[in-house]
């Protein structure tokens, strides 16, 4: 059985259009874990061809979501849909349409990579597919490594090869459970770099990242989830510019002035003076506004918002699970 590039057919006669369905389309899914609700009233749509990150402390729910779209969990309640497709009454449809790259490391210890590989694509009919194989060997870099067995593989060629495994199928949707963890920043930045190939070739892209910078560069939308709650979903830029302020701060020589009568005004750090204002303000209007004498300052600097700052706004001021390194495991 071969998919058409455009459709994909049962075994009964009928062919489904997954062109005119959006690659997932989550309605109130719920999953509940005993009395957690690991999942809790979700739904969005994602759009074609876009790269959605799913982003959110540890516990959040983002892995439940991605195994209940490869029917490795079942919905307390609600409904999951792959290209118009549900996931629980139509699963051999939704996963030959899906390549899914688990937050798990696999131990297939006794086969080599290109035997997982050709095993793989066979289970989904694609008996034929030498190039495409080849293709991703040359592209993760496992060319070399193709006649090693998993378990003389290190983290990042077991990583690469699970993303090489997702994809041999040729899916239209990709799930990538935190792709990237543990490992080191070459290769994080060169799976990034094959992440936006994927997407330019007009594969939608579902992935959850612990990365927030990286995130922010390569997601067009992202979702913040909390407790099972999506508490937001939006464009990335849109996102950063609604939850996040721009700062300056204005770094004063001699005597820091007593009174500053602005709204923008925030804090006083030593000589610094900081403002948050709104991001379409300049800091000519802030100085203006001020009445400061120009020759009182020795610096100034403009700090944009970032998505760090706008999760930090989500989850929470107090949220200690938001640092420059990304987000850390909650503390529970
Ligand atoms: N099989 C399970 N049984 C019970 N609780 C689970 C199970 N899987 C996940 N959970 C719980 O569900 C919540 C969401 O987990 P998960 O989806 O893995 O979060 P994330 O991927 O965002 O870190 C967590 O509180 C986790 O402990
Ligand atoms: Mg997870």
């Amino acid at each position: 059985m071969t998919a058409p590039l455009d459709s994909i057919s049962s075994s009964s006669s009928s062919t489904h259009q997954i062109s005119t369905h959006p690659p997932i389309a989550l309605k109130n899914l719920v999953k509940d874990y005993g009395t957690l609700k690991a999942v809790d009233h979700v739904s969005f749509e994602m759009r074609p061809g876009e790269i959605l990150g799913l982003l959110g402390p540890n516990g959040a729910g983002k892995t439940t979501i991605i195994s209940t779209l490869v029917t490795l969990e079942k919905p307390t309640s609600g409904e999951a849909r792959i290209f118009g497709l549900d996931v629980t009454e139509d699963p051999e449809r939704t996963k030959m349409l899906t390549g899914f790259v688990p937050q798990e490391l696999i131990h297939h210890g006794y086969f080599d990579v290109e035997e997982i590989l050709e095993f793989h694509s066979g289970y989904f009919g694609r008996r034929k597919n030498r190039d495409r194989i080849d293709w991703l060997l040359q592209k993760l870099s496992l060319w070399e490594h193709r006649k090693k067995k998993v378990k003389q593989l290190s983290g990042g060629m077991k990583r690469r090869l699970l993303i090489a495994k997702a994809l041999v199928h040729e899916p239209k949707l990709l799930l990538l459970d935190e792709p990237t963890a543990g490992v080191d920043i070459e290769l994080r930045e060169s799976l990034w770099r094959f992440v936006g190939e994927l997407k330019a070739t007009g594969l939608s892209i579902l992935l959850t990242t612990h990365y927030i910078q990286e995130a922010e560069q390569l997601c067009d939308r992202i979702g913040i989830l909390q407790k099972g709650k999506l508490r937001h979903l939006g464009p990335t830029r849109e996102l950063i510019k609604e939850l996040t302020k721009r700062e300056i701060v204005i770094r004063v020589k001699g005597a820091v002035p007593e009174n500053l009568l602005s709204p923008y005004f925030v804090k006083r750090q030593g000589e610094e003076l900081i403002f948050q204002v709104p991001s379409n303000m300049g800091a000519g209007d802030l100085l203006s506004g001020l009445g400061m004498d120009l020759k009182s300052i020795a610096d100034l600097v403009i700090r944009e918002g970032n998505l760090e700052d706008a999760l930090r706004r989500v989850l929470g001021e107090g949220s200690n699970n938001v640092s420059a390194d990304g987000l850390t495991k909650a503390k529970s």
